[in-house]
């Protein structure tokens, strides 16, 4: 198996189309987009006047004059010459109708711990007061950035509306990183408060979260940023739970300071639709992750209609999206899309299978759950250690959502069959951080569903798949290439904070061909991923075509994992590249070459993992680290990571010819095949999904 190359044309042959699976008539019968007319509305011919339809959902203090602006492409500007207040839309707008209606029902991770309903009124109350916090007592004002560093308690979103009422641009860095990225995401913003927790649970432990605001100053000053103000929000109120001594002067508690807003109004400040509401960092293929910045009124637009029509959501509905805020999922799709539509909406603060994988499914018995959002990572999970634990609680789903990387689709099946009790209609939603929101899916109410497929283009997405030289691989082709997107949507970023440049080049350069076009036809969206379209005009994406590993749904730079490998001391080269898990999509592995004169030890292993831990956080922690003699090269001295990619995976290393040094590759392939044989870490075999990922890893280099 190992040495057969598979060529383009013989996928063509060898894929297999997966059987339809059809939309309940009962979901149908109360889905929101339930008119046909609808995909005639989203027709190109109408362009960007759809979008509308979107924009309408929301209370606009000034409407807007117009729907796009393309004057300064590829910086478009959607709904110009409004004016909003995202916090305004999310909260004080529904308290006429829904002031008692919960907004958040929040579980705590320990099971004997209180479930907290939040409602309306109260979550009003609680972003004012915050809100004043932020304004009075740490002098926040509109267009400055804030970095927060918060696991999954309530506390996050109040804190993100909190900001967003005065138009304060909050950059939420994910609970799980370490303290140095989240230092180097302070930097980069130039945030001079950061607002932290003492605690939080994680598979039934109270872990010290404070310790990672000392590291992440100190990792920030480091680069220029000082921070005057670390706001540490209580994980217990009335108990700090860190071991972390407090920095007198500096660290304040918040739910201490919060006593002297009590009952403290805001007027919320109304923002121009363009103003940034949020930044999100994410990966490349750069060791810097790259903040990618949010608008308030294109955003909130496009977040509030893809919940409406995508995810069904109505306000009596209880709505359960598991995925971590820290994420732009979480943003888009727990906290501003569902918000905007006064839904109910779960959060949930631990791992899946706390204290056991029938956990998820008692949380959606007793709130009565009926919309279920997660990824397929945590699918897997749940049905390798739980596949029975469904059946045995009573909950019933109209509604799931799979998200953040392909999903197998006998996984698919078993989320279908076993999860949703063959109930419920599925959507494959695939987008990026970028986007802000969903670019493909089927439209649940209407569209079939084909498993490991995310179905057609979303209403007023227009994709394309292009190959290297910018020509259109055509639908039914069984061949793969370049997903783009022709044209510009409200959700997209707006920029890379403080690189422009970077934005241009990363997701706009490859295809356009106009630099100074106003036209946005001239300016296709590369996103970045490999994809195929099926006969039936379904997207297939197969994943990344650049530098950069999908771990859990997590988007992993290489070059970030090889420059926290290169802080080891003994270390020459670091090269990082996927494999493939059963579990976690993929799994990293590192393969390092020493210094000369240095042996081979564990130690030197253990030292490259816990640099990962350190410098980015534990979802990055390699699977295996191999020391090597020497790295596979071209002749211009490049890492052929594809190379050590398909050793890593049992599969072939493709073309070798043009390495300067090929003899190294069988010297490596014998030393890892042999010590994963040793270990039991013998692969499956791989899909031709997975295969020619493996191939295409690294091209871009
Ligand atoms: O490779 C695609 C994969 O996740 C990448 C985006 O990751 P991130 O920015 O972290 O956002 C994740 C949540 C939106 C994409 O480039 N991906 C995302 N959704 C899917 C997917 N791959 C296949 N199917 C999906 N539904």
């Amino acid at each position: 198996m190992s040495e057969v190359q598979v060529s383009e044309a013989e996928i063509a042959v060898h894929w297999q189309e997966e059987g339809y699976f059809y939309p309940p008539a009962k979901f149908i019968g109360q889905a929101n987009a339930n008119d046909p007319a609808i995909r005639e509305r989203f027709a190109e011919k109408n362009f960007p006047e759809c979008f509308k339809e979107y924009a309408d959902l929301l209370t606009w203090d000034k409407y807007w004059h117009t729907t796009l602006d393309t004057s300064k492409a590829p910086f478009w500007k959607w709904f110009v010459g409004g004016k909003l207040n995202a916090s305004f839309n999310c909260v004080d707008r529904h308290l006429a109708k829904y002031r008692n209606k919960a907004a958040f029902v929040w579980v705590p991770e320990p099971e004997d711990q209180v479930t907290q309903a939040i409602t309306y009124q109260e979550l009003y109350r609680r972003v004012n007061e915050m809100a004043a916090l932020l304004r009075d007592y740490c002098g926040l004002k509109t267009g400055d950035r804030v970095t927060l560093h918060l696991p999954m308690v309530p506390d996050l979103p109040v804190t993100m509306l909190a900001c967003a009422r005065l138009g304060v641009i909050h950059s939420e860095v994910f609970g799980g990183f370490s303290g140095a990225a989240c230092g180097g995401r302070i930097a980069d913003s130039q945030s001079k408060i950061l607002i932290t927790m003492d605690a939080y649970y994680r598979n039934g432990e109270l872990l010290d979260h404070k310790v990672k605001a000392d590291e992440a100053l100190a990792v920030a000053e480091k680069e220029g940023q000082k921070v005057d103000k670390v706001l540490i929000w209580q994980r217990h109120a009335g108990t700090y739970s860190s071991k972390t001594p407090m920095v007198k002067g500096r660290d304040f508690i918040v739910n201490d300071v919060l006593q002297e807003y009590k009952g403290k109004i805001v007027e919320p400040v109304s923002m121009p639709a363009e103003a940034p509401l949020f930044l999100m960092y994410t990966s490349g293929t750069t060791a810097k992750p790259k903040g990618a910045q949010h608008s308030t009124g294109g955003y909130l637009s496009y977040v509030a209609g893809t919940s409406k029509y995508y995810q069904d959501i109505h306000p009596e509905d209880t709505y359960w999206c598991f995925a971590d805020i820290g994420w732009i999922t979480g943003h888009s799709y727990i906290v501003y899309g569902p918000l905007a539509l006064a839904a109910t909406s779960v959060m949930y603060e631990g791992v899946p299978t706390y204290p056991d994988p029938g956990r998820p499914w008692r949380i959606a018995e007793r709130l009565g759950v009926n919309i279920f959002h997660t990824a397929p990572t945590t699918i897997r999970m749940l049905r390798k250690l739980g596949p029975d634990e469904p059946k045995k609680y009573n909950y019933h789903f109209k509604h799931m959502t799979t998200v953040g990387e392909p999903i197998e689709p006998e996984v698919w099946r078993w989320y279908h069959h076993s999860v949703g009790k063959d109930e419920a209609v599925i959507v494959d939603t695939w987008w990026q951080t970028e986007n802000g929101g969903f670019l493909c899916s089927t439209l649940p109410a209407f569209d079939k569903m084909k498993p490991g497929s995310a179905g057609p283009p979303v209403l007023g997405i227009y994709p394309t798949i292009l190959d290297e030289q910018g020509n259109e691989v055509p639908r039914g082709s069984g061949k793969a290439g370049n997903i783009c997107i022709r044209n510009p949507w409200p959700g997209i970023f707006q920029t890379v904070w403080g690189d422009p440049d970077r934005f241009v080049s990363t997701y706009y350069a490859k295809y356009n061909k106009k630099k100074d076009s106003t036209d946005w036809r001239d300016w296709p969206y590369f996103a970045g991923d490999g994809a195929l379209q099926a006969e039936d005009g379904y997207f297939r994406i197969l994943g990344r075509v650049d530098d950069v590993i999908n771990v859990a749904g997590h988007r992993l730079g290489t070059k970030e994992l090889e420059s926290a490998a290169l802080t080891v001391d003994e270390i020459a080269e670091a090269a990082a590249v996927p494999v493939i898990d059963d579990t976690r999509g993929r799994a990293v592995e590192m393969y390092i070459a020493l210094k000369p004169g240095l042996k081979p030890d564990k130690q030197i292993e253990d030292k490259v993992s816990a640099a990962i831990d350190k410098l980015i956080g534990k979802i990055a922690r390699p699977k295996n680290v191999w020391i090597v003699p020497d790295m596979p090269k071209t002749r211009s001295g490049k890492i052929m990571r594809r190379v050590i990619a398909g050793i890593s995976n049992f599969t072939s290393p493709g073309d070798i010819t043009t390495l300067a040094n090929p003899e190294i590759v069988e010297t490596i392939k014998h030393h890892v095949e042999s010590e994963k044989v040793k270990s039991g870490q013998t692969p499956r075999e791989l899909s031709q999904a997975e295969m020619e990922e493996i191939k295409a890893f690294g091209r871009v280099e």
